[in-house]
């Protein structure tokens, strides 16, 4: 995985919403949607505890590694599922460049403050 510009990814980030559904804590993008039900977990801090390639699987397809992030986070309960049991997250495979996609993900591992725990 190149680099990337986290700067550029916090854009990226912005334009795609993701704060919708994902609170950043220390940012000061609008809170998540409350009629979404706080539908996606924290991303604070993400950065140190994942590499490159778990973002990029994500974002591009978040059916690959639900079950597995259901299994350590144990919030099936918060809403994380759809009534399809498929992950209310959105892939992102069709919409992103690469570009944007190596940015955000430089981003993301950006996030190394901001208590997110597993
Ligand atoms: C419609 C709501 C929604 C949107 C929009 C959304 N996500 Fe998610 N996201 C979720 C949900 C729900 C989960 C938890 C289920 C899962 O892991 O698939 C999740 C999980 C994640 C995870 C894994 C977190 C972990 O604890 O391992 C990352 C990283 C992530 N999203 C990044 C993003 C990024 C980046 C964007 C914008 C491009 C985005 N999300 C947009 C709902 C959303």
């Amino acid at each position: 995985m190149p680099a990337g510009d986290h700067h550029t990814g916090r854009q990226v980030f912005v334009d795609f919403e993701c704060f919708k559904c994902h609170d950043v804590v220390g940012e000061n993008f609008p809170a998540p949607e409350a009629e979404q039900g706080d539908v996606g977990p924290a991303l604070s801090g993400m950065g140190g505890m994942h590499p490159a390639e778990y973002f990029v699987e994500t974002i591009i397809d978040p059916n690959a590694s639900v079950a597995w992030r259901l299994k350590h986070h144990k919030d099936e309960a918060k809403g994380y599922l759809g009534a399809d049991g498929t992950s209310k997250m959105p892939s992102y495979n069709d919409s992103m460049t690469v570009r944007q996609l190596i940015d955000l993900v430089a981003y993301l591992k950006s996030l190394t403050e901001g208590g997110h725990q597993h």
